[in-house]
């Protein structure tokens, strides 16, 4: 156990007792998307500032939980594509349902003749029950958050099994002979049913999270880390590079790309992450000119609304859901010299802008407590807190009502400089309950007020605030949206 380790449990003794109830931090959380450069976690803000200590510890614990729960592959699921090549990529669309009524049945069919024999419908927001018996979107979600928790908590620790084990799990879903995934989505969200069964560009959105992965493996060459070999990162870039070759030329990757909502969003962060894995920083700069140019563009009202996001019902989560790829775009963005922060849509909106606006609702009030848990805002609270500043606290006074014990988040690790609750390192505690007005309702920013004397703005310089973009897993799962 290294000494950070060692520091770090007299704080979270103090801790445990208090954060009983809300328990936020020890449960696992996959935001919907999250890039984090190597200059962040190399620049160890736990050795300089005790604030971030517990969101260490937190990053550390999830790194086991997920660590345990790989290696994940697309090789690893009972059934093929039609391809029959068990390294293809599958997955059914979640909304389509079999109606068997008009298919002649003299004896029972079975699940297989199920699928390519019965038409299949829509039903919207409708889960077909057996649509995850093929869970390779869950499997690259697992994957993406263990490889990234791993990567962090290695450094954190300075364990190396850590980072052996994001290698690992690296190997298994992209590059090992027998495991390897094929660098194509010619067969993600499928709608079964007879004749021909292709995939839609809608499951392009599948791969969002590769953001994620891009944060390990830049740490592993920035680090170094000894177990990332040539060897390794030329078959990822080659990965990368075969998969751009398909994201731009098959009719998938391009539709998805000219998609005006949230989907077409996350295609830059999928597209930017594997342009930055092979070395395009041009080709990433472009890509990224190309969102902000285009549908950025219509993204964003003059008061921080949405207009493509809302047309839904579920307000509350898609603004969120698209915030997490437009902050992700951002920090990309930020990583590779494209300064997107300060961009404005026809309209006037800009990232913050659309935070602000997003902030003023409850999802209690728009019926989606249980289908778009509050949670979903807040890491995008935190990431736009650090990179644009809380000269007048809302930010930090939002957090600490919603969320007092967020120092414990793993976003709040990399979204530094962000202001405490009042008192949490005076106390060694957070405040009471949920219902924090009293407590920590009125921040400055900066650290200022926190009782550390060390300002964080003062040990991260601006270069290295990046944001966090985030989204509950169970969401990220139920939340893939099916059309525009
Ligand atoms: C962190 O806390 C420890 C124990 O209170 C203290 O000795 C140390 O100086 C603090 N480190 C920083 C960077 O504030
Ligand atoms: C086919 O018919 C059998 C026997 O009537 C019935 O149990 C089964 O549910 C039917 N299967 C489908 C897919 O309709
Ligand atoms: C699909 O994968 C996710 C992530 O690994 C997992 O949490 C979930 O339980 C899986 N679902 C099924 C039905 O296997
Ligand atoms: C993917 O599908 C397209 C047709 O839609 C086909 O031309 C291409 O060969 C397929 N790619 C792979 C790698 O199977
Ligand atoms: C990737 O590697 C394969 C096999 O070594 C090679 O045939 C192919 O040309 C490479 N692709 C790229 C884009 O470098
Ligand atoms: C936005 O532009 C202003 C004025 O140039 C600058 O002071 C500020 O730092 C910029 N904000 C971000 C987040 O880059
Ligand atoms: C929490 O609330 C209890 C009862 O109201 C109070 O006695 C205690 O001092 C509070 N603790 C903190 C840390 O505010
Ligand atoms: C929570 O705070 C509000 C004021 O912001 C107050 O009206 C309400 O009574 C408080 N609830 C509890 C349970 O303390």
């Amino acid at each position: 156990m290294s000494l950070v380790r060692k520091s770090l449990i007299p704080l979270l003794a103090a801790v445990a007792s208090v954060s009983a109830a809300s328990a936020s931090w020890n449960t696992f959380i996959s935001y919907d998307n999250e890039f984090v450069a190597p200059e962040i976690i190399l620049s160890k803000p736990w050795t300089k500032n005790n604030n971030t200590l517990d969101a260490a510890e937190s990053i550390v614990s999830w790194a086991d939980t997920l660590g345990k729960q790989g290696p994940w592959s697309v090789t690893f699921k009972p059934f093929t594509a039609p391809t029959k090549d068990k390294h293809d990529y599958l997955s059914w669309a979640p909304y389509w349902w079999p109606d068997c009524s008009g298919v002649g049945n003299k004896t029972e069919l079975t699940q297989e003749e199920i699928w390519v024999t019965c038409p299949y419908k829509d039903r919207d927001g409708k889960f077909v029950p057996d649509v995850r018996l093929v869970n390779d979107t869950g499997s690259f979600a697992g994957l993406c958050d263990a490889v990234f928790y791993n990567a962090i908590a290695w450094q954190i620790t300075d364990n190396e099994d850590y980072a052996a084990k994001a290698v690992e799990f690296i190997r298994t879903w992209y590059l090992d002979d027998d495991t390897y995934m094929n660098p194509n989505l010619n067969y993600s969200q499928v709608i079964r049913g007879p004749g021909v069964q292709v995939g839609n560009h809608y499951g392009v959105l599948d791969m969002k999270t590769t953001s994620k992965i891009l944060t390990a493996i830049l740490l592993f060459r920035k680090a170094p880390y000894a177990g990332w070999t040539a060897e390794l990162d030329g078959k990822m870039v080659n990965w990368s590079q075969r998969f751009i070759k398909w994201l731009e030329t098959h009719p998938f990757g391009k539709d998805e790309g000219s998609t005006p909502n949230n989907h077409g969003t996350y295609f830059y962060n999928t597209m930017v992450s594997h342009q930055i894995i092979a070395g395009n920083t041009a080709e990433a700069k472009r890509y990224l000119d190309r969102y902000f140019t285009t549908q950025y563009l219509a993204q964003i009202d003059a008061n921080g609304e949405q207009p493509l996001e809302v047309i839904r019902s579920r307000t509350y989560h898609y603004r969120a859901y698209n915030l997490g790829a437009m902050i992700t775009n951002g920090k990309l963005g930020q990583y590779i010299g494209y300064d997107a922060w300060n961009l404005t849509t026809t309209k006037g909106g800009t990232i913050q802008k659309a935070l602000d606006w997003a902030m003023q609702f409850d999802p209690a009030t728009t019926g989606e407590v249980k289908s778009a848990p509050a949670q979903e805002l807040y890491q995008h609270v935190a990431a736009v807190g650090s990179v644009y500043g809380d000269p007048d606290g809302k930010y930090a006074a939002y957090l600490a009502r919603v969320s007092p014990d967020y120092p414990q988040s793993p976003f709040y690790f990399w979204n530094q400089p962000l202001a405490l609750p009042k008192n949490y390192l005076v106390t060694g505690s957070l405040p009471n309950g949920s219902n924090n007005t009293g407590s920590g309702g009125s921040q400055t920013a900066g650290g200022e007020g926190d009782g550390t004397g060390a300002a964080p703005r003062a040990a991260f310089g601006p270069a290295l605030t990046l944001v966090g973009a985030v989204l509950m897993f169970q969401l990220a799962r139920i939340a893939l949206p099916q059309r525009v």
